[in-house]
């Protein structure tokens, strides 16, 4: 099957420091793809040139198939890659219905232009995802961390995302908030997005994750399925040890 998003042999440098060394990694649709590792091991770089914030200086990028050269996010977003980072993701003084409708004109706004009927759309794409809400109204910043992760991811989907990118979705959050945004990422399975989840965590990984890639030190040290590796083995890989201790 031809992944949805694919990278190979992707390298990148700032200055002389190496930060990504020649590392390969596919999404699918309909699955969410675990990124973990250290700190500093490369994670973020890598979804950024998946998002188009910069290109790799070496190696290939395909999406849905086709070698594609983002010179901007904006050329990334257009072709239904959204990422959605831990603190920027929406404007907190504004409302839940205004921060969905941000951005887009209104009457692009799936040709409607009555407010009633954006907040009935608005209130199902949330619900969708489990994500339920009484006031659409309600100031964002008034809303718990993890139901804005949830709006933000929601929004995403909701413009049409087809690979969606989450740096460090629940590193802030408490268990509770944590566990509801990995229940709407386990919806995006549903949905046919394909998702890269980006963690420190390895148990919030295995709860919602269907193939795990590890990076240390700018490179990939293995993707695995489901059910091929434990949590021990995951901590000790991102540390940089190796999987099964050798005899
Ligand atoms: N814009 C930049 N300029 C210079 N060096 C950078 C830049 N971005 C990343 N680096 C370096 O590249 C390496 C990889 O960083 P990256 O942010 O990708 O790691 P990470 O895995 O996301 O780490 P963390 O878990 O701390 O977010 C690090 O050594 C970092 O200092
Ligand atoms: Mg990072």
């Amino acid at each position: 099957m031809t992944p949805l998003a694919e990278l190979r042999g992707v390298e990148k440098r700032f200055g002389v420091l190496p930060a990504l060394k020649g590392v390969s990694f596919a999404v699918q649709r309909g699955e969410v793809h675990c990124l973990l590792g250290d700190n500093g091991a490369g994670k973020s770089t890598l979804i950024k040139i998946l998002a188009g914030v910069f290109p790799p200086d070496r190696g290939e990028y395909y999406f849905e198939g086709r070698p594609v050269f983002f010179r901007s996010p904006r050329e990334a977003i257009q072709l239904g890659i959204a990422t959605v980072y831990q603190d920027l993701a929406l404007l907190p003084l504004m409302s839940v219905l205004r921060n969905f409708i941000l951005g887009r004109e209104p009457v692009k706004f799936l040709g409607i232009l009555n407010l009633k009927e954006a907040e009935h759309k608005v209130r199902e794409s949330l619900e969708r995802l489990g994500v339920f809400l009484d006031d659409l109204h309600r100031p964002v910043g008034m809303l718990s961390g993890g139901q804005r992760q949830a709006v933000a991811i929601a929004r995403a989907v909701h413009w049409g995302a087809k690979l969606l990118i989450l740096d460090e979705p629940t590193s802030a959050l408490g268990v509770r908030q944590a566990s509801q945004v990995l229940e709407v990422i386990r919806r995006m399975k549903e949905v046919g997005v394909g998702v890269v989840f980006i963690t420190h965590n390895p148990l919030h990984a295995l709860e919602v994750g269907d193939r795990f890639t590890v990076l240390f030190q700018g490179e990939s040290l293995g993707t695995f399925a489901r059910g091929e590796i434990e949590e021990h083995e995951l901590t000790r890989l991102m540390a940089g040890g190796r999987l099964r201790v050798e005899r």
